[in-house]
């Protein structure tokens, strides 16, 4: 962290540098006061190191900055300081036997773990919308519901044995709940989600998706249970819906993202191109019918 009196005075300041390992390429981190209030971060590619390139990325920012005649020199020694190194994980799932990567949070059972960062939806894929609400005392207290529910059990046992699959060396599986209409089962299915952030099931995944976008999604959520509502609503119409659902539940169980993923190109090449998800699925018809 910055040392100089005069960054901190004005509170611009380097706070990491940061290796995004989806885009292979190194960023120096800027926190500054923003014009609307809270503090901004830029993220400026590590190259640029002149004042007047770290200006222009921060007041794109919204950042306020010090009088023109000034921040020249509080830049300048901003640039110069060192900062930790962070580093934002290309994907989920397991990033080595004790680290694990969450679409919210890296959980890591080592000590000293370097810090890491999830990845963002730019390179893993969006995943809808998920957030932290509330606090886990209180989501406990909530699902005490599943009780009375064995389809919220198993959603709910879904989502946390997923990341089991890597280290049962089991494959790929999906689960399909379903049943005639309002029985209950997206509500099974957001049961489970919410321990994923997701709040409400306008914000679930669906096979609305192209085949390749649903792929990405599916990449997004390696060594996750994924979501997926009403898989009837699949693009295409009625008669087309079996077709998405075997080439969705195909590229699912195969684990391949047949596109092949563009950030993945150079990196650890075919390990990474594999994914393992447990799909809950949800639809007014069983598989056979
Ligand atoms: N276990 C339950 N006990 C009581 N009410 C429930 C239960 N599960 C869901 N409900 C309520 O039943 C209604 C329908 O639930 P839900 O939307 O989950 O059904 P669905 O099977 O997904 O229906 P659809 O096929 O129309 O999507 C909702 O109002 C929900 O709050
Ligand atoms: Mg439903």
């Amino acid at each position: 962290m910055s040392t100089d009196s005069a960054t901190l005075n004005t509170g611009i300041r380097k706070v990491f540098q940061l290796h995004d390992e989806g885009a292979q390429a190194w960023y120096d981190v800027y926190e500054a006061p923003g014009i609307a209030g809270p503090l901004v971060t830029a993220s400026v590619p590590r190259e640029d190191q002149s004042a007047g390139v770290v200006i222009r990325h921060l007041l794109r920012c919204g950042a306020k900055l010090p009088k023109t005649n000034e921040r020249k020199a509080i830049v300048t020694a901003a640039i110069a300081c060192d900062a930790p190194i962070v580093r934002r994980a290309a994907r989920n799932g397991w990033r080595d036997a004790s680290t694990f990567v969450t679409h919210r949070t890296v959980v890591s059972g080592r000590d000293n773990a370097e810090a890491i960062l999830p990845p963002t939806g730019a390179y893993a894929g969006s995943t809808g919308h998920m957030q932290d609400r509330g606090d886990l005392d209180g989501w406990r207290s909530l699902m005490l519901i599943a009780r009375f529910s064995t389809a919220m059990m198993i959603a709910l046992a879904a989502i946390f044995a997923a990341p089991l699959l890597k280290i049962a060396l089991r494959p790929n599986f999906g689960l399909v709940l379903f049943g005639p209409s309002r029985s209950g089962k997206s509500t099974a299915q957001l049961a489970g989600a919410s321990a994923l952030g997701y709040g409400q099931e306008e914000d679930l995944p669906s096979l609305n998706a192209t085949v390749s976008g649903l792929l990405s999604v599916a990449v997004a959520f390696n060594d996750h249970a994924i979501p997926i509502n009403e898989i009837g609503t699949a693009r295409g119409g009625k008669n087309n819906v079996y077709e998405v659902v075997r080439e969705t539940t195909y590229g699912l169980m195969n684990g391949q993202d047949i596109i092949r993923h563009p950030s993945w190109a150079g990196s650890d090449g075919g390990a990474t191109a594999t994914f393992q998800v447990l799909p809950l699925m949800s639809s007014e018809h069983s598989p056979d019918a």
